[in-house]
């Protein structure tokens, strides 16, 4: 089996993810983000989501978040693993030998927050397979859309988009989960505080992205 190299191969490019819960608008600031950056960065760049991105994880993707097939949180652990290891394969890591800015909407940290916090696998376990999958890869930068669990919920149930996935509809996803994800994705961000940054998502789409903007300038600053 190929390893990853996850130390060596992102070295040129730069990686950001975004991260938060369900209703924290990440795929809209993702969009702002990303327009941003092309406008000022100078250089390529690269969006693309998880679950999908990818041939392989866009079916997965339809696997993991159609409601009616219920999973325990290592199947779902074992498959989002999948679906990653074919994105960095295919899409994050050839950018990034290149020298692009990849700005992916979640990536493993979401499985920390989600099987881990969330569904009560434990940490180690999803450090191993995270390993086995994308030998310890890790953005440059991670930025969390933090909100508070009942706003995160309200907004995804009244969303222009709400078409609801199992994470969404399911018991084992009530209002307890969500505060769990939300102490769990606050926990590593504390953990690791020179590559996460925590932003306040619950202002304005403009207010939010002038915030994620603050939180990733740094990394395009000259010398
Ligand atoms: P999606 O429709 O992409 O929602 P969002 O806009 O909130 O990102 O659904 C992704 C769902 O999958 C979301 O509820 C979070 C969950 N998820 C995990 O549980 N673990 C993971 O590793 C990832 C990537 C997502």
């Amino acid at each position: 089996m190929r390893r990853i190299d996850g130390e060596a191969t992102g070295s040129r490019g730069i990686f950001i993810t975004l991260e938060g819960p369900d209703g924290s608008g990440k795929s809209s600031q993702q969009r702002l983000l990303v327009d941003r950056l092309r406008a000022a960065a100078g250089r390529e760049v690269v969006a693309t989501r998880e679950p999908g991105g990818t041939p392989l994880g866009e079916r997965v993707r339809g696997i993991l978040l159609e409601s009616g097939i219920a999973h325990d949180p290592i199947v779902d652990a074992l498959l989002f693993n999948a679906a990653r290891r074919a994105l960095v394969d295919e899409v994050v890591l050839p950018a990034l030998s290149h020298g692009a800015v990849v700005v992916c909407d979640r990536f493993a940290d979401s499985t920390l927050a989600y099987q881990g916090y969330g569904g009560g696998t434990a940490i180690e376990d999803l450090e191993a397979l995270a390993d086995v999958a994308i030998g310890g890869l890790r953005p440059t930068r991670t930025v969390l859309l933090d909100l508070n669990v009942d706003d995160g919920l309200a907004r995804r149930r009244g969303g222009p988009t709400a078409e609801l996935t199992r994470f969404e509809t399911s018991d084992a996803h009530g209002r307890e989960f969500h505060a769990r994800v939300r102490a769990g994705y606050l926990a590593l961000a504390a953990a690791e505080p020179e590559r996460w940054r925590v932003v306040n998502a619950s202002g304005l789409p403009d207010e939010v992205a002038a915030l994620v903007w603050d939180a990733v300038s740094d990394l395009f600053e000259e010398g």
